[in-house]
């Protein structure tokens, strides 16, 4: 399963939990860290895991939960709190490194077996760009858990864990630091064999920008974007769709290589293996959802 869009969905709202649902997101990540103020998040450990037991049918869209960063006194209760609702994933904030996966791993081993919930099947989601000394631990993650399904990256998080007054340049554009960091997730998700997944873009009003990133970020390679209001949905869903043409013209990329030759000539132009392989990838997208 590829996740195109993936919608935050703050823990303890009962409005945004019933508007997720119809919003036509791949997954909803149900949000216990940071849009659930402290004081609420007893109240919000257990409406996610209500809405989690209310909602087994799985087959249009998943069920994430983004826990508290493993550092803190929050995650274990979170995980405990929504283990027996079987998410279908969990979103790790604040990641340091593959370690942190390894252990969110075990936790989940024991948690699934006393919840009775399928060994394994819960996975994970790793955010992995939020702190400084995660930048260094990028190339960690290959093979480090069975679980590890994608990596995403922020850059608000990171910003002021830098000590950052903004990270953005004058232009409004992403700084250098944060387009970096962009590039390494990118680079660490692909080398690691999984999935990519592109940042909030924050301003949901824009609906033409978010457009703008997220084929921005699907022509990098990225496979999906996270998505922070219902409005943005689609135009994610659209963006990582690829259209009937890019389809067709991909089919015959594929046919002209029939033959097993290793470079061939289409239209006038060379292609070779990486075209080829390009082309299988958009095939690939078309067997989502
Ligand atoms: N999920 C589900 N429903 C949402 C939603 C979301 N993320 N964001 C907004 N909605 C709903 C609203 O409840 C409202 O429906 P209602 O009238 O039935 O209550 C409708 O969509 C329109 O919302 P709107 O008035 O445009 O936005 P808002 O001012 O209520 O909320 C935000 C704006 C940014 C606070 C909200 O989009 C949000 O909470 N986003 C997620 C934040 C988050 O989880 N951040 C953590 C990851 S970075
Ligand atoms: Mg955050």
């Amino acid at each position: 399963m590829n996740w195109r869009s993936m919608l935050f969905v703050p823990g303890d709202s009962e409005r945004k939990l019933a508007k997720g649902e119809g919003s036509g997101a791949d997954a909803l990540v149900l949000d216990l860290e940071d849009s659930v103020p402290a004081p609420r998040i007893a109240i919000a450990r257990s409406m996610v895991r209500e809405y989690l037991g209310g909602h087994r049918d799985r087959a249009k869209q998943e069920l994430w939960v983004r826990i508290n960063p493993l550092s803190t006194d929050k995650a274990l209760p979170d995980l405990a709190a929504i283990t027996a609702g079987a998410p279908d994933g969990i979103l790790l904030p604040k990641t340091t490194s593959a370690s942190d996966v390894i252990v969110l791993d075990h936790y989940l081993c024991a948690l699934e077996v006393r919840e009775g919930v399928a060994p394994g099947s819960i996975r994970i989601i790793a955010v992995a760009t939020e702190t400084p000394a995660a930048l260094f631990a990028l190339g960690t993650f290959a093979g480090c858990s069975p679980r590890l399904a994608g990596l995403t990256w922020g850059a608000e998080d990171l910003a002021a864990a830098l000590g950052a007054s903004t990270n953005r340049d004058d232009d409004g554009n992403l700084d250098f630091t944060y387009r970096l960091v962009r590039s390494l997730c990118l680079a660490a998700a692909v080398s690691a064999n999984v999935q990519p997944i592109d940042t909030v873009f924050v301003d949901f009003k824009d609906g033409e920008g978010l457009g703008r990133e997220s084929r921005a970020a699907l022509r990098a390679g990225f496979t999906g974007k996270i998505a922070i209001h219902p409005d943005q949905v689609a135009i994610i869903n659209n963006a990582f769709t690829p259209t009937p043409e890019d389809i067709a013209h991909a089919k015959r990329v594929v046919e002209a290589f029939a033959n097993g030759a290793g470079t061939v000539a289409l239209d006038g132009k060379m292609l070779d293996m990486p075209h080829l392989k390009q082309a299988q990838r958009v095939l690939g997208f078309t067997n989502r959802r």
